[in-house]
């Protein structure tokens, strides 16, 4: 195992192992930290206003005491009116700040949400085709929408409710104490009672919360996957609608019934609080009574206490509750770095170098590849297991080494599972060789940029994936730049471009999910199209005609032959007529090259290619058709 692996478990365990025994860890809160730190200014801004607001807050009690007494001592009505207009203009000052700290803390939340955002998909983008092989795409896209959000809801909370009530809460306290601290510890004594049990329930809406955040990924799991052309073909075809209905409905089932003990746990908790306040303002309005009736405190002093004590309680409840809501979305933050800590397998060095202009050559020297098994590439929680598979990385690759010179075409010819389309995929580093080095232009791969490798290969791959675009765009994929003229040009060489003029919206026409909209053998065409327009210097094809007919790949073989004039190639193929002309054909068995040389070579040699070469001849004769089409042998 590499150091990096290694690492990668090490990482991985901790991580695991700190999920299980409590909800969120101090590193945790510590990069959420990192993350809202650029948001610094706008948080200053918001602690400021916040702390203007909490005198307001404590200043209208206060003016109100003074209204009380000015009346009781029989003052100037103007006194008791400039009090009152004293009030007025604070409401009017309150409700200013209000609206500056909600757009402030807005702005904050919403930037969280956009950075988390870019962070995930940045990094997602960066992850190994293997991950995706393993990863329910349902559950990815949950943890961009959902979880994202939950996080800033954590962010947001824990600024909005506990910073500013804090200061509330200090301020209102500090000022009551001096009003009467006797009354004020006596209103005070129910307080524990009820901020104690908050801990508890704070774990256990976490809990649920983490439950409801699985199955609603689920679901969307559930719905992406059915409702595409493929899935939702498959269910017509196979599937039993009438019991994928019954299971979806009893995961929506059990969301709602972890909602509503969601919500009840949090409104039993908010109810409690109140009848705390409720309770404590009967204390205040009878012990400070019995001291006013004593003239040991003045009227107004009385009704002030009161008013403090109302906004002294509801900073508390929404502190107690910030805690409850800050550890439920606090899990969202979690299944969000849960994602960015999965290390990309397969990384650009930073000293990476660019591929060499004109034609290159494309070498493996002793290639030996095993599939990573899911704990190295993959999270549990998105492949909706429960533990992850370390079995895997059975060797599918067995010491492959072969050189195709500049201009050169190699064939890839053996049964099904033999390793042919792997071989194909370390070219363009969808993974790297576990032992052994493939080098293209004499350099390794691993050595050259991401992008230049891109531009330098062309690959059609064995299901040949379009995007739900127009036929335009999916051309224009690899070669945004290029011309109308050029469009056609390349359709017309994949012997396409009839089709595609006689369609009502022509370049425009959308192909539909995945393609689905096009036969398969004109979703063929269209990949061999874009890889005639991308001109790579390098081209894999992995059974680009295979889902043509006879007629139709002769005329895109001939296509094929005429963009392959002066590439590097390396073609993949059952039918062996379409290999024929290769500078070497190489027979692979389970991983292992057993035969190579030219057609005539290998058919002279009597081997495994002599063979299966034997029987699709007696094949296509007994059905009258033989595609072969001979080209002009290339690099002769
Ligand atoms: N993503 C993957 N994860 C794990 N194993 C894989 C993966 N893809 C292929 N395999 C396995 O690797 C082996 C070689 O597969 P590969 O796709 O290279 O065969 P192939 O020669 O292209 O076959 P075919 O002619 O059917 O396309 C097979 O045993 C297959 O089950
Ligand atoms: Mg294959």
């Amino acid at each position: 195992m590499s150091m990096e692996m290694t690492a990668w478990n090490a990482l991985y365990n901790s991580l695991h192992a700190q999920e299980d025994q409590r909800p969120f860890s101090r590193a945790a809160v510590a990069r959420i930290y990192r993350f809202a730190h650029r948001h610094h200014r706008a948080v200053l801004a918001f602690l400021a206003f916040s702390s203007v607001l909490a005198v307001f807050t404590v200043a209208t009690p206060l003016l109100a005491g003074r209204v009380v007494d000015a009346i009781v001592a029989g003052a100037p009505l103007s006194t008791v009116l400039s009090l009152a207009g004293l009030i007025a203009a604070i409401a009017v000052a309150e409700a200013g700040a209000g609206i500056v700290t909600r757009w402030l803390s807005a702005r904050i939340g919403e930037g969280l949400i956009l950075d988390l955002r870019r962070a995930v998909y940045d990094h997602v983008q960066r992850m190994p085709v293997a991950f995706f092989t393993r990863t329910r795409t349902g559950a990815l896209v949950s943890r961009l929408n959902n979880d994202v959000i939950g996080a800033q809801r954590a962010f947001s909370s824990t600024l909005s409710e506990v910073v500013s009530n804090a200061v509330t809460l200090l301020l209102t306290f500090v000022v009551m104490l001096q009003l009467s601290w006797q009354i004020t510890l006596v209103a005070l004594v129910l307080l524990p009672l009820f901020v104690l049990p908050a801990r508890r329930m704070g774990t256990r809406l976490a809990r649920l919360e983490r439950e409801r955040a699985n199955h609603n990924a689920v679901m969307s799991t559930q719905m992406t996957e059915r409702f595409s052309a493929p899935g939702a073909t498959l269910v017509k075809l196979f599937g039993r609608p009438e019991e994928e209905s019954s299971a979806f409905a009893e995961r929506a089932g059990r969301v709602r019934d972890l909602g509503v003990r969601t919500a009840m746990v949090q409104h039993v908790f908010i109810t409690l609080l109140t009848l705390a306040s409720a309770l404590a303002l009967a204390v205040v309005y009878g012990v400070g009574g019995m001291y006013a009736l004593r003239g040991s405190l003045d009227p107004g002093a009385v009704v002030s206490l009161a008013l403090l004590l109302t906004r002294l309680y509801a900073p508390l409840t929404a502190l107690a509750s910030a805690r409850v809501e800050v550890m439920s979305a606090l899990v969202s933050f979690q299944r969000v770095f849960e994602v960015l800590d999965l290390k990309p397998l397969i990384e650009e060095k930073p000293d990476a170098r660019k591929v060499q202009e004109g034609p290159v050559s494309v070498e493996f020297d002793g290639v030996g590849f095993g599939y990573p098994s899911a704990d190295k590439v993959s999270l549990a929680s998105l492949e909706e297991v429960a533990t992850l598979d370390t079995r895997g990385g059975e060797q599918v690759l067995h010491d492959v080494s072969f050189r195709a010179e500049p201009g050169q075409m190699i064939a890839l010819v053996g049964s099904s599972g033999a390793g042919k389309s792997t071989i194909a995929s370390l070219a363009p580093r969808l993974y790297d060789a576990d032992t052994g080095t493939v080098r293209v232009g004499g350099t390794d791969v691993r050595d050259l940029t991401a992008s230049s490798l891109r531009r330098t290969l062309g690959m059609v791959t064995q299901d040949g994936h379009l995007f739900h675009d127009t036929i335009r765009a999916n051309l224009l994929l690899p070669r945004p730049e290029a011309t109308d003229e050029e469009v056609w040009d390349a359709l017309r060489r994949a012997r396409l471009d009839g089709l595609v003029a006689s369609l009502p919206d022509g370049l425009d026409t959308l192909v539909g999910e995945r393609g689905y909209r096009l036969s398969g053998g004109e979703r063929q065409r269209l990949t061999i199209a874009r890889l005639l327009l991308a001109q790579p210097q390098v081209v894999i094809l992995d059974e680009a005609t295979a889902h043509l007919d006879t007629t139709s790949e002769a005329a895109v073989q001939e296509a094929l032959t005429e963009a392959l004039q002066g590439r590097t190639s390396v073609v993949i193929a059952h039918r062996l007529s379409t290999v024929r002309a290769a500078d070497q054909i190489l027979v692979l068995e389970e991983g292992r090259i057993v035969e190579r040389g030219t057609h005539h070579e290998l058919l002279a040699l009597g081997g495994r290619y002599e063979e299966l070469h034997r029987t699709q001849f007696s094949e296509s004769r007994a059905t009258g058709s033989d595609g072969a089409i001979d080209p002009a042998p290339a690099g002769s």
